[in-house]
């Protein structure tokens, strides 16, 4: 390889490597993993998990993701209103793969199923609502039955 095409080759994968890393702090940023916990079958997650203090503001997300041991996908957890909210498993009801929160919907990348953020099917293939679980809170924390 000549000098000029290895400088070139380096600039272009130092470049590629800043953008993908740049976007993956952005999607880091955007699906916040919650801390929670296991007790009685049920997930308890604190209400300020979904607080996010950026730059001296502080914002409510509209969603935070939780992740246990007893899923191979992540629990989709909305914030339907104050004190009201919905879990819905993040598996694709058509063939099983992971759905990607897209600002009200989640998306499946496999093959183009949209769901609303409350798991009701609206473009196929796939045909079948998402898995939801029976969600309740108090003034502290938001329990999700498994
Ligand atoms: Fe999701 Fe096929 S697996 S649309």
């Amino acid at each position: 390889m000549r000098r000029n095409e290895f400088i070139k080759t380096c600039c272009i994968t130092c470049f590629s490597g800043s953008l993908f890393a740049t976007l993956l702090q952005s999607c880091e940023s955007l699906n916040y993993f919650a801390l929670s916990a296991i007790s009685n079958n049920q997930i308890i997650v604190k209400k300020t998990e979904f607080i996010k203090t950026d730059k001296s503001k502080t914002v409510q997300r509209k969603y935070i993701l939780v992740k246990i041991e007893k899923f191979n996908f992540p629990i989709y957890v909305n914030r339907i209103s104050e004190g009201n909210f919905s879990a819905i498993l993040m598996e694709c009801s058509h063939n099983s793969c992971e759905l990607n929160p897209h600002g009200d919907y989640l998306i499946c990348p496999c093959h183009g199923s949209e769901f609303t953020n409350l798991g009701v099917v609206q473009n196929p293939p796939a045909n079948k609502n998402l898995r939801s679980f029976k969600t309740t809170s108090d003034n502290e924390n938001i329990y999700i039955q498994l």
